[in-house]
């Protein structure tokens, strides 16, 4: 039983790695990961922010501040790194759109960056409270335009 067990499963597992292999050498797919990968970090710390902001999580101030102080150093990141040439379709919610504007998408993301900076530097935690909805503006008006829901094909 194991005897036979054991060629399949080793079978199984090298098509496995070999799926693996190849979204890592996949310039295309490391470029859309890459250029994914802030925005979940941002995500992650503005809805927790967002949530206490509302109420719907007990309030911390020092956390929400740290959280705050966080998306500032991702400002400090260069956000437009990812967004190259034929890399609009597959596992991306990235519109095509944004090559055929891409300068327009640059500015929007480089007002982005100095938003995020001057949230962070928010001196204390009821006034980045106060200010998290305007940070917020910023993710609607860009993926309005520039973001689908579904992945594109
Ligand atoms: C200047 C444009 C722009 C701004 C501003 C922006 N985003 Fe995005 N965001 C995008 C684009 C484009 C994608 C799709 C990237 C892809 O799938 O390749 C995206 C993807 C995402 C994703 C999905 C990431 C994933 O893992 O696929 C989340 C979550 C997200 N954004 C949250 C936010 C939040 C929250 C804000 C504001 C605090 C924000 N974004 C601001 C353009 C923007």
């Amino acid at each position: 039983m194991k005897k036979l067990f054991m060629p399949l499963l080793a079978g199984t597992l090298s098509v496995a790695l070999a799926g693996v292999a190849m979204a890592a050498d996949d310039p295309i797919r490391k470029a859309q990961e890459l250029r994914q990968a802030p925005m979940k970090l941002i995500a992650n710390n503005f809805g927790f922010m967002s949530a206490m902001a509302k109420g719907d999580i007990p309030w911390n101030a020092g956390e929400f501040q740290a959280r705050g102080r966080e998306l500032g150093a991702i400002g400090q990141l260069d956000l437009m790194r990812g967004y190259v040439p034929e890399s609009y379709e597959g596992k991306t919610r990235a519109k095509p759109d944004v090559d055929f504007e891409i300068d327009d998408f640059r500015e929007k993301m480089q007002k982005f960056e100095v938003a995020l900076r001057d949230f962070g530097g928010i001196a204390d935690a009821n006034s980045m409270r106060a200010a998290i909805g305007d940070l917020g503006e910023n993710c609607k008006g860009c993926h309005k335009k520039y973001k689908s829901k579904e992945y594109q094909d």
